[in-house]
Parts: C-alpha cells; sequence; structure tokens
C-alpha cells in the first residue's frame, strides 16, 4: 500500500486482502493510535509542564513511579475500556488485573501493558515507549481472570509498541506481517512509514547494558568480548527498550537482556516486555529467546515474572546461542 495511508484505511484494506484478519482491532488500533496521540502531546511539553519527575510513589517492583507513567496508564485504559472488544487490563503500574467497569461491554480480549518504557529517560529527553499486546480471553461468563493472562506466547493475536522519539511511531502486527505508522503531527494522523517490516538478516550493532558486566554469567562475557575483538558490530544502548528494539528490528543486529548472577531472570517483564517484543521480531523474520527457549513459547506464572530477553537478526542470536551452548 503507498506511503502515506492512513491507519485506518491500512487496517481496512488489510482486512479485505486478508480475510482471516481480525476486524476487531480496527476499533481497537485506532483507539490505541488516540491514546498514544493524547501521550505524545504531554511527552512533547513535559519539559513546560508538571508532568515530569517522580509521583513519590513506587509500584509492585519497587521502582519510582515518574508522573508520566501514570498519565500514560490511565489514558490508555481510559480510551480502550469502552470499546466493548476488552475485557480487563494489566499493566506494569498495577499490581493486579483490572477488569473493565460493569457499565462497559465487556468483550473477548484482555491487553496487557507497559504503558511508559524507559522511565528512567523522560526527564533527559531521551526516546521513551507504550509497549503493548492483545490475548483472547480463556475465562468462560462475565468475570475476567487472572489466568486470562498467564496464557502461552503463542496465543498472542496482536502486539505492538509506539516510540516517542524525534517523531511518533506506532508499530504493530496482527499476524499478517509488521507495520509502521508514524504520525504527522500537521494533520493528526499515524500514516504508514514503514510496511511490511523485515529484520535484517545479519546487523551492525550489539545492545547490552555493559554496566552489569562484573555480574554477567561467563557466556555473555565470552560473546561481548568476540564481538568486541572482531570490531564488526558497535555498541548502542539507550536504556529504554522500546528504542533498543525498534533500531534493532530496523538495522538488524542484537538487543540483550540476559539473566545475571544476581538476577537469573534479568530485568524485563515476560508479559508486557519480552512478549510484545517476541512476537514482534518473529513476525519480521527475526529470533526472540530467553537463551533457553523462544519467548513465545513460554507461559508466564505472575503478571510480572522476569524474563532473559535477547531479541534480533536471525544470524546474530544464533550466534549468541552457539556461546551460550558452549557455555552450558
Ligand atoms: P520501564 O521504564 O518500563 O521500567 O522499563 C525500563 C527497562 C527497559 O525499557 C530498558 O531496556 C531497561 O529497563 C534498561 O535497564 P537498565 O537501566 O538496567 O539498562
Ligand atoms: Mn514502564
Ligand atoms: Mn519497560
Amino acid at each position: 500500500m503507498t506511503t502515506g495511508t492512513t491507519l485506518t484505511k491500512f487496517i481496512l484494506e488489510m482486512q479485505r486482502s486478508y480475510p482471516e484478519a481480525k476486524g476487531e482491532f480496527t476499533s481497537l488500533l485506532n483507539d490505541i493510535a488516540t491514546a498514544a496521540k493524547i501521550v505524545t502531546r504531554e511527552v512533547r511539553k513535559a519539559g513546560l509542564v508538571d508532568i515530569l519527575g517522580g509521583t513519590g510513589k513506587e509500584n509492585v517492583h519497587g521502582e519510582k513511579v515518574q508522573k508520566l507513567d501514570v498519565f500514560a496508564n490511565e489514558t490508555f485504559i481510559k480510551h480502550l475500556e469502552h470499546t466493548g472488544y476488552l475485557a480487563a487490563f494489566a499493566s506494569e503500574e498495577m499490581d493486579d488485573f483490572c477488569p473493565v467497569p460493569e457499565y462497559y461491554p465487556r468483550g473477548k480480549y484482555i491487553m496487557v501493558m507497559d504503558p511508559l518504557d524507559g522511565s528512567s529517560n523522560i526527564d533527559v529527553n531521551i526516546s521513551i515507549g507504550t509497549i503493548f499486546c492483545i490475548f483472547k480471553r480463556v475465562s468462560k461468563g462475565d468475570h475476567p481472570d487472572v489466568n486470562d493472562f498467564l496464557q502461552c506466547g503463542r496465543n498472542i493475536v496482536a502486539a505492538g509498541y509506539v516510540i516517542y522519539g524525534s517523531s511518533t511511531m506506532l508499530v504493530y502486527s496482527t499476524g499478517q506481517g509488521v507495520h509502521g505508522f508514524t504520525l504527522d503531527p500537521s494533520v493528526g494522523e499515524f500514516l504508514l512509514s514503514h510496511e511490511g517490516i523485515k529484520v535484517p538478516e545479519k546487523g551492525k550493532n550489539y545492545s547490552i547494558n555493559e554496566g552489569n558486566y562484573a555480574i554477567w554469567d561467563d557466556w555473555t562475557k565470552r560473546y561481548i568480548e568476540k564481538t568486541k575483538e572482531k570490531r564488526e558490530k558497535s555498541l548502542r544502548y539507550v536504556g529504554t527498550l522500546v528504542a533498543d528494539a525498534h533500531r534493532t528490528l530496523l538495522k538488524g543486529g542484537v538487543f540483550l537482556y540476559p539473566g545475571d548472577k544476581k538476577n537469573p531472570k534479568g530485568k524485563l517483564r515476560l508479559l508486557y516486555e519480552c512478549f510484545p517484543m517476541a512476537y514482534l521480531f518473529e513476525q519480521a523474520g527475526g529470533i526472540a529467546t530467553d537463551g533457553k527457549m523462544r519467548i513465545l513459547d513460554k507461559t508466564p506464572s505472575e503478571l510480572h515474572e522476569r524474563s532473559p530477553l535477547i531479541i534480533g537478526s536471525k544470524t546474530d542470536v544464533e550466534e549468541v546461542l552457539n556461546f551460550i551452548k558452549e557455555g552450558m
């Protein structure tokens, strides 16, 4: 489809060309786009209004909650809970899942999200993001339950992210490839800019927080030392998963947030950071693994479970897996 097609037109045309395409997502993705525009507005003026900084509160992970995290969480829920497609939400910012209020129709999907990814970068004007993924409910009747959220990654029906960077982009997949839309602020529309994103077979960047070197497992040390020796890759690390993943998706290479001696399960959350990125990378021809198994083959046992994450180009991730095998 032609660059510049609006998100709405693109989704409708996709429905026509993919009979199995899920029409229900038209409204949902449009409402996600609306919420993304509102968060963009706050992000773009964050330096001017009192939306920077912390709320003085901590989330379930003991991390300081920034005002923008709360604002983003409330904005996405407010714009999605009325659609009639969702029955409940789970989010990094909420200890437990949150059913859609009973005065709205509860639909057959549930959504998990990281409403504001990269919080530590908010007040230094570095790219941040929102990450989401959608499952079909498994619970019957009126009341969703936690098992709707503790599903295998293979059950994901749609996933995506918004990156609030030099421009705001919405990147998503509903199982028919990965597509990117760039917000044109002059018309307030997301316009198609990256149709059918494919991760290059190999890339020129590796992305990891080298500050954790001292607690890395041996295989991680060996892989990074070897990568440095070969001098074929540059280190690029933003510290916002959405930004590091977006660069890796478009340019190839590998992003790693591995387990280490202090946190064997790593730092990133399986449900709303690893799963959505894994779904997108696999849809784009890349690989997403925790070092032992494909991320999408995992099933969380609790909402905020953490997982090591290695995503990127097929060739580059396979090289990492070889180092892990040698180290076993
Ligand atoms: P969040 O702001 O949603 O808590 O996520 C932060 C995550 C992720 O965005 C990023 O990849 C990672 O934290 C960076 O962690 P380090 O600062 O330990 O490198
Ligand atoms: Mn977050
Ligand atoms: Mn995050």
